[in-house]
């Protein structure tokens, strides 16, 4: 089986740690290949609750191979506490390969990404202040430090100096901070240096010896298509390339070398952070749905905005990242609504469009049109098949279905690896 993709369609937590966990005793390799500790995955095994930011779903599955591609941004403190909880818990990391390009997220980094947001005041991102951002935009200026630098410490030095010429001028001259000392920043990172170097590893040539040999390597994504830095509604977006194409450059696997491409979609819509929200919920019908659902963030732990369902959204995911199959998430949440409206397009200026529209004012503006369906009151946390379903609930992910251009292949009706409807098995035809 060639390399699998699996994505986020909407803002972002839509479950794409319960999926891929889903699959991770069934695949050889899980690949993580963009973002950083701003994800924050939720996984249940047997009611047992893990939070996941910078591993790799993959890693609670024992045959599984965690892999941290060239794509990741990492903040070494934060990957070595999740090591060490996850190994207080029994879990080993052991078998984690993490890319020798992969770029380190700097202590300053971190500051800046927090003082940048409070100097926008109004006109802030809503960021997860977890340094992304600014060491992202390091790897574009560069002069970022990549995992490889941490084994050659004249270059490392050299590499840190050079960033710190510059942002030590922005901290203090800019922001009114104390500016960073070279020594300090360099020893911190050293430190990291020996518990590191075990799982570094060339991961572009690991994988593809992987695929050779016919092994199963699923990439996952941290974000969604809407946060994406190109395709989502910028500058509300997170700095890294979080569709399916981002998979590609985030691994080093060629994109004739993936068949499959899952997107994950709730039931409804979330947003953490600033940004144009068509289908948001506002005062109680908002905290209703959120309280429903439980969102609140599992990094920051803020609480999520909350909507209904957007096509266009999900339309333009399929499109944007060729959509085999989707996972619909969180069903059970609309459980006891009398009605669950839909967004079918939007009015814009007087205009119904039924699409995305081409701008980013244009979308801020647009209306939701929506379409109702009748709600149903059965529980449906032990439904294993459509049948097992309500007809109103089927009747709604049909009608779903039908107008977001893939296919629904799995149902997600509770937190649990098992809450799951398997409509299509997404690893066969
Ligand atoms: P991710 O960032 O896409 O991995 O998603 P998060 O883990 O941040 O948020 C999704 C939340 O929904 C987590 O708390 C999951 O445990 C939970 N979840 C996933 N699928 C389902 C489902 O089908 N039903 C319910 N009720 N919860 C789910
Ligand atoms: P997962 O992988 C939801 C949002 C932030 C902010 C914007 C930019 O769990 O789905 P950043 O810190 O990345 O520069 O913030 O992106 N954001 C997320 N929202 N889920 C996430 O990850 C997110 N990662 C970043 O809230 O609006
Ligand atoms: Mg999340």
């Amino acid at each position: 089986m060639p390399a699998i993709v699996l994505i986020g369609a909407q803002w972002g937590d839509e479950g794409k740690g319960k999926a891929t966990d889903l699959l991770g005793s069934r695949v050889d390799y899980v690949v993580k290949f963009n973002g950083g500790n701003n994800a924050g995955h939720t996984i249940v095994i047997n009611g047992d609750k893990f939070a996941l930011h910078l591993l790799p779903s993959g890693i609670l599955s024992e045959n599984c191979i965690p892999v941290i591609g060239n794509g990741v941004v990492i903040d070494l403190e934060v990957l070595f506490q999740e090591i060490d909880a996850l190994e207080a818990r029994g879990r080993s990391a052991a078998k984690l390969r993490i890319s020798a390009d992969a770029h380190v997220i700097p202590p300053y980094n971190t500051t800046l990404d927090k003082v940048t947001e409070r100097f926008a005041g109004s006109r802030k991102i809503g960021t997860t202040g977890r340094g992304i951002g600014p060491t992202y935009a390091d790897k574009m200026n560069r002069i970022g430090i990549r995992v490889q630098d941490l084994f050659d410490e004249a270059i490392l030095r050299g590499k840190v100096t050079a960033a710190l010429n510059l942002k030590n001028q922005i901290l203090s001259k800019i922001y009114n901070r104390r500016a960073l000392d070279v020594e300090a920043v360099l020893s911190e990172l050293l430190s990291y240096t020996e518990r590191l170097r075990p799982y570094v590893d060339n991961t572009a040539l690991l994988l593809h010896e992987a695929l050779d040999e016919g092994k199963t390597v699923l990439l996952e994504a941290g974000q969604a298509t809407m946060l994406d830095v190109d395709h989502g509604n910028y500058p509300y977006v997170t700095s890294s390339s979080a569709t399916a194409g981002g998979a590609c450059t985030g691994s080093g696997i060629p994109p004739t070398r993936v068949s499959r491409v899952i997107a994950i979609v709730k039931a409804y819509s979330t947003r953490v952070g600033e940004g144009p929200f068509p289908t948001e919920l506002l005062h109680e019908k908002g905290d209703a749905l959120r309280n429903a659902g439980v969102e609140f963030g599992t990094t920051t732990g803020r609480p999520r905005r909350t909507g209904w369902f957007d096509v266009p959204v999900a339309r333009y995911a399929a499109r944007i990242n060729g959509v085999t199959d989707f996972v619909l998430t969180k069903l059970d949440v609309l459980t006891g609504m009398p009605e669950v409206p839909v967004c079918v397009g939007y009015e814009i200026d007087g205009q119904r469009i039924a699409d995305m529209p081409m701008t980013q004012s244009e979308f801020a503006r647009a209306v939701p049109v929506y379409e109702t369906f009748p709600g149903w009151e059965d529980d449906i946390s032990k439904a294993r098949s459509l049948d097992d379903l309500p007809a109103n609930a089927r009747d709604y992910v049909t009608a779903v279905e039908s107008m977001i251009g893939a296919r629904i292949s799995v149902i997600g009706v509770g937190p649990g690896r098992e809450e799951s409807i398997v409509v299509h098995d997404l690893l066969g035809d």
